[in-house]
């Protein structure tokens, strides 16, 4: 008998338990498809390995994983230099981040003997490529926690970090109408899943609204995160005395529940296309939206904690030497292949350095968020402006959003 393909089997357990329950939030429809406990998206660890679907900025240069070392290196050094210093990396993916960042973080013995390196993943086959990927290639002591385990450290001096994981939460998805907001929920007619407008699912979706103050046209959708502010108050929670960074895409709340984004932000990755059909091949598809800052700040300073800055990637990057890994442009002229550096491989590495920095590509589309606990330091290096002396280039202008459609900001 054929064994039926994964998105077969999950779409069925979806369709049994709207069977059971009703229509769902749409909430937890993306929840079962990306971290179902064996056919999520995730759990399966099917879209980055490779780059399947979608590049992170981990994956794209060394110079990211090996400048957030850089920016770590200054926490502990001014915040004491601490003898244990736990850094906690949440999502770590395939793990590429980890290596870059505990390779650079050598250069410091002093900081590699206080580092204790934990990573957070709840997926099986991810943690399996992190250890394979990680065996034997630092001395500084590594472990994987999940977050009971967290709780149990708590509290502790350190840094938790997260890059591109937020935005994967789950998201309430609500349509305005004549009489309301209402939820998108996922039904099933005919065998086939289908969107319909229901009342809001649950008195904290109303809170949210009403705290930010949300007032959707008729037609127009916000897709609503209200796991992402419960997590950041959690991690400041676990914190005695140190910092939070979240990188990702996102704004400001003033910029992200616009008449102009009539859909949100929510959208489907299968094979690098971006695309709406949210409810297709359930299980094998990415699916990500825009994370609100104006949310994260709000539920960080209501646990005691001090937002530093909220920054673009291209600043935070370059401001702490991004540009030391440029390759030597002799090399690329073709002088470097006398000395057996391959002029093709410094062109590309210039390359993926300017995705992660230029504007209109990584550089302006990520945000950098940087939350302080306790008594540590405020200034920190990746928030300064070094270059700032007058004149504003385009990576260093004011944060103003563009104005562009979700789509074409995830694919340019
Ligand atoms: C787009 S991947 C990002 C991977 C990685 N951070 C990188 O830079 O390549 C999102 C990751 O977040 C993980 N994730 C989602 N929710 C999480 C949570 N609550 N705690 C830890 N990881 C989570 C997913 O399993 C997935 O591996």
């Amino acid at each position: 008998m054929p064994v039926s393909h994964p998105s077969d089997r999950l779409k069925s357990e979806i369709a049994a338990e709207i069977a059971t329950r009703g229509p769902i939030p749409f909430a937890r429809f993306m929840e079962l498809c990306l971290y179902h406990p064996t056919l999520g998206y995730y759990t399966r660890g099917i879209g980055g390995g490779g780059g399947r679907d979608y590049v992170t900025s981990s994956g794209i240069h060394r110079a990211f994983g090996a400048l957030l070392a850089r920016q770590v290196e200054e926490m502990w050094r001014r915040g004491g230099r601490p003898d244990i210093f736990q850094f906690v990396e949440f999502g770590p993916g395939e793990g590429r981040f980890a290596a870059d960042f505990m390779r650079e973080a050598t250069r410091s013995p002093a900081f590699a003997a206080a580092l204790r390196y934990v990573l957070v993943e709840a997926s099986p086959a991810l943690q399996e490529r992190q250890r394979s990927r990680l065996k034997g290639r630092t001395s500084i002591p590594v472990s994987w926690a999940d977050e009971a385990g967290l709780d149990a450290r708590a509290q502790f001096t350190g840094c938790l970090f997260a890059n591109e994981v937020l935005d994967a939460f789950p998201v309430h998805r609500v349509v305005g109408t004549p009489e309301g907001p209402r939820e998108i929920h996922v039904a099933v007619r005919d065998g086939e899943f289908l969107e319909t407008p229901l009342p809001l699912s649950g008195p904290a979706l109303e809170r949210f609204l009403a705290e930010s103050a949300i007032a959707l046209e008729p037609g127009q959708e916000a897709d609503i995160n209200l796991a992402a502010p419960c997590w950041i108050a959690w991690t400041v929670g676990l914190l005695q005395r140190g910092h939070v960074v979240v990188v990702d895409y996102g704004y400001e709340a003033e910029d992200l529940y616009v008449p102009e984004r009539r859909r949100g932000t929510l959208l489907a990755y299968h094979l690098h296309r971006t695309h709406e059909d949210f409810l297709e091949r359930p299980g094998e598809q990415d699916l990500t939206a825009h994370l609100d800052f104006t949310a994260l700040r709000r539920a960080a300073e209501s646990r005691g904690a001090r937002c530093l800055g909220l920054t673009t990637q291209a600043r935070f990057l370059l401001a702490l030497g991004a540009l030391d890994f440029l390759p030597d442009p002799s090399v690329a002229d073709g002088e470097g292949a006398r000395e057996g550096i391959d002029p093709v491989e410094a062109i590309r590495d210039r390359e993926a350095l300017k995705e992660l920095v230029l504007p209109g590509r990584m550089g302006d589309r990520f945000r950098v968020l940087v939350l302080g606990v306790g008594d540590v330091p405020r200034d920190l290096a990746g928030l300064s402006r070094p270059w700032a002396r007058g004149e504003e280039t385009a990576a260093t202008a004011p944060l103003s959003p563009p104005r562009r459609s979700p789509a074409e900001e995830r694919e340019n």
